[in-house]
């Protein structure tokens, strides 16, 4: 008869039978998984054999969120990872080498400036950003080194959307990936594979986890590109923990739900503030003044546009600060895509060490702010940000 210890080792990690199976995925919480030999291991650790060996590698809760991501984007596969920067710097490092250019928007999510500043920088990945809504000069920026074209569906911070059909023709013409940041669409709005990108990025941080309670992230894309970004991860140890590749999931089976409410609480807050003094500019890709107003209607699932909306203070940096201290409904905290209303003023927090000019050139003006409007009662927003808006003390 073993000893105690043993046999409670034994005992605890036996499975449970499941014949109902049970409505959600289980959170898989098991860094290893029992093998019958040395060839199946090796097998696994190669991917030419299904099933799982090492977390850091695959976990069946990743699978299960790879395989739904794959079906609501269109790809062949997918991979979960740690944050939405982890699967942005798998996609970058498995398509881009030494000497080559990664082409981005000129507003864009920080955390790009981020990898290119504090990663690339240390490479010899270029890196040259335009304005993608003006295809003439992304044709003019693309080089001989440029292999990698990095979109945003709808830019972060300026709500600018891309013509990602117009824009893949023209990179797949030279020969160069595109990759699309779906994030602030998500896959309820917006299936940029569907209209010739490469690969989709996502941070399930935002609207798919939905309740600002996990970090994590994702790509999906044709399985050789997958197989090549799983190499990078896999090597930098950026995978995905299975308790919030269970949240992820979570928030997908209500994700199309709160997109409508996202959408249509945006809309009618984005209607009340272009009207609210103080305000001098409302970016919304619902309203007809935006300037992709009209393709965002044609590519965004049924005239949805989202919850991500940015509004210029008229007073400039110190009126957008004081815009931040004022709002009592809507929270001052960065990050996005939750059921609560985030606000964030880029020329103080993420963008602060630019000047007026730089950040003019980011696509930001210094009063402006970052909404994500959340699930809360439209009324009780549109009072809160109408008077955080007011101009004077
Ligand atoms: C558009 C966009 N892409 C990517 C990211 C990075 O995601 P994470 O913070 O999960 O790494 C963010 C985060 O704010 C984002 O807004």
């Amino acid at each position: 008869m073993p000893g105690f210890s043993t046999r409670a080792i034994r005992a605890a990690g036996r499975m449970p039978d499941t014949p109902q199976p049970p409505i959600n995925v289980p959170i898989y919480a098991s860094s290893t998984f029992e093998v019958a030999d040395a060839a199946e291991l090796g097998e696994l650790l190669e991917f030419s054999r299904p099933g799982h060996s090492y977390s850091r590698y695959s976990n069946p809760t990743h699978e299960a969120l790879e395989r739904a991501l794959v079906e609501l984007e269109g790809g062949e596969a997918a991979l979960a990872t740690a944050s939405g920067m982890a699967a942005v710097h798998g996609i970058v490092l498995s398509v881009l080498r030494a000497g080559d250019e990664l082409l981005m928007p000129r507003a864009v999510y920080g955390g790009m400036v981020g990898l290119a500043q504090a990663v690339l920088e240390r490479t010899d990945i270029a890196v040259r950003s335009v304005d993608t809504s003006d295809h003439e000069a992304v044709a003019g920026a693309i080089g001989p080194r440029t292999k990698l074209l990095w979109l945003e569906t709808i830019a972060n911070p300026t709500t600018a959307v891309a013509d990602v059909a117009a824009l893949a023709e023209l990179a797949h013409a030279r020969d160069v990936v595109v990759a699309v940041d779906n994030t602030f669409a998500s896959p309820a709005l917006a299936t940029p594979l569907a209209l010739g990108a490469d690969v989709v990025v996502h941070s399930t941080t935002k609207y798919i986890g939905g309740h600002s309670d996990l970090i994590g992230g994702a790509l999906i894309g044709s399985a050789d590109r997958v197989h090549a970004a799983r190499r990078i991860v896999i090597n930098a140890g950026g995978n995905a923990s299975p308790f919030e590749a269970f949240l992820a999931l979570r928030g997908l089976k209500t994700l199309a739900l709160r997109m409508e409410r996202h959408s249509s609480n945006a809309l009618t807050v984005a209607r009340a503030l272009e009207v609210a003094p103080g305000i001098a500019a409302v970016h919304y890709p619902g309203l007809p003044t935006h300037p992709q107003h009209v393709l965002a209607a044609r590519t965004l699932r049924d005239g949805m546009a989202g919850g991500m909306l940015a509004i210029e203070l008229a007073g400039g940096r110190p009126h957008g600060e004081h815009f931040l201290q004022r709002v009592r409904v809507a929270v001052h905290a960065t990050s996005l895509g939750g059921v609560e209303t985030l606000v964030s003023h880029p020329a103080s927090s993420s963008h602060r060490q630019l000047s007026d000019a730089e950040l003019s050139e980011a696509g930001m003006t210094p009063g402006m702010v970052r909404i994500s409007i959340g699930l809360e009662d439209a009324d009780d927003l549109i009072e809160d940000l109408v008077a955080a808006a007011r101009p004077g003390a």
